[in-house]
């Protein structure tokens, strides 16, 4: 806690993926968190709340939808973008007029949160463009000495990213599929919430190769993910396969497995992307979910696992 209110910078665990905090209010921490990921400073971070309650202070309208789900899913996977107030300063923001906030539900960080009193700007625990850590080792193994101090709050339960809502201007959106079903939004709202696939502010997990593990991944459906394998197999490659576990696959690959239920698969896919990179591998051809529930997260993070490098990320 002390770190934080010095202008350090600590790693914490979170219900969906390891952040990268500082005091959303002390500009020059906040810039550490930028230099330590990598990441251009007009890419705005999510700022981390302790409860619904901290709302006004952040964002100077919230409509009522906005409320509704704040109300029915904090703390938890879901990220609001709001119209911001002057406490939500450029550094955080990049400069836009709007600020996106979320409650954490792990233990952890709403403890460091409460403790504090403040807000948190906590990006994910990775260099820029590289997957997200989802246990402290993770952080250790990408950040090490950058960050003045690591928390360890075990193996994240989510897995994947937030899901980001937008509600700053008309009908809510989704800016990015993420560990709260799009149903869940749509149960509590009554209507579509549809995913915007491009926007004009910078959600930086929709750069087409972001989330990106080193390995080349070609994506299937299950069903085909034998026979891509075996014809990869002989064009020379090193083939690893990422998928359920009643793939009956022959020995010649090595098997990455996944559960078959979407929110298992969300919480595995991370850690088996990191395990398919050290396996040195030239190539991992990956089994989509079906696009319900957390499987739309999955299979946004896969797609953009398979995207060609862009310099950016
Ligand atoms: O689950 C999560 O959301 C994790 C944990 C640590 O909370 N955090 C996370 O942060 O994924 P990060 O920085 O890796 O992704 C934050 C996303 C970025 O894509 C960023 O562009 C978007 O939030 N974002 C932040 N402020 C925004 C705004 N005002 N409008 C639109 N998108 C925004
Ligand atoms: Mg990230």
């Amino acid at each position: 806690m002390e770190i934080l209110q010095r202008g350090g910078v600590v790693a914490l665990p979170t219900e969906t993926v390891y952040g990268l905090a500082a005091n959303a209010e002390d500009e020059l921490a906040v810039r550490r968190v930028f230099a330590i990921k990598g990441r251009p400073a007009t890419h705005p971070l999510i700022i981390h709340l302790a409860g619904v309650e901290a709302l006004p202070d952040w964002a100077r309208h919230i409509p009522p939808e906005a409320r509704r789900l704040a109300e029915a899913f904090w703390p938890g996977p879901l990220t609001l973008v709001l119209p911001r107030t002057p406490r939500a300063t450029d550094a955080v923001t990049g400069g836009q007029d709007t600020v996106a906030l979320r409650v954490p539900s792990h233990p952890v960080a709403l403890d460091v949160l409460r403790t504090l009193g403040g807000g948190l700007a906590a990006p994910s625990a990775n260099r820029f463009g590289r997957v997200s850590p989802t246990t402290a080792e993770h952080v250790r193994l990408d950040l090490g000495d950058d960050v003045d101090l690591i928390l360890d709050g075990g193996p994240c339960t989510v897995g994947v990213e937030s899901t980001i809502v937008d509600l700053s201007s008309g009908a809510p959106a989704i800016l990015r599929p993420g560990g709260l079903a799009a149903e869940e939004l749509e149960r509590v709202l009554g209507r579509p919430v549809p995913v915007r696939a491009s926007s004009t502010v910078r959600v930086s997990g929709s750069l087409a190769s972001h989330y990106a593990p080193r390995v080349g991944v070609v994506l299937v459906e299950p069903s085909e993910a034998i026979a891509r394998a075996e014809s990869l197999r002989l064009q020379g490659l090193q083939v690893g396969v990422l998928g359920p576990a009643r793939l009956a696959l022959p020995r010649d690959f090595v098997r990455f497995d996944i559960p078959e239920d979407a929110a298992g698969a969300a919480r595995l896919l991370y850690l088996r992307l990191r395990e398919a990179d050290m396996a040195g591998l030239d190539v991992l051809v990956a089994c989509l979910p079906p696009a319900q529930g957390l499987g739309l997260a999955v299979r946004d993070r896969l797609a953009r696992a398979a995207a060609p490098r862009t310099p950016e990320a």
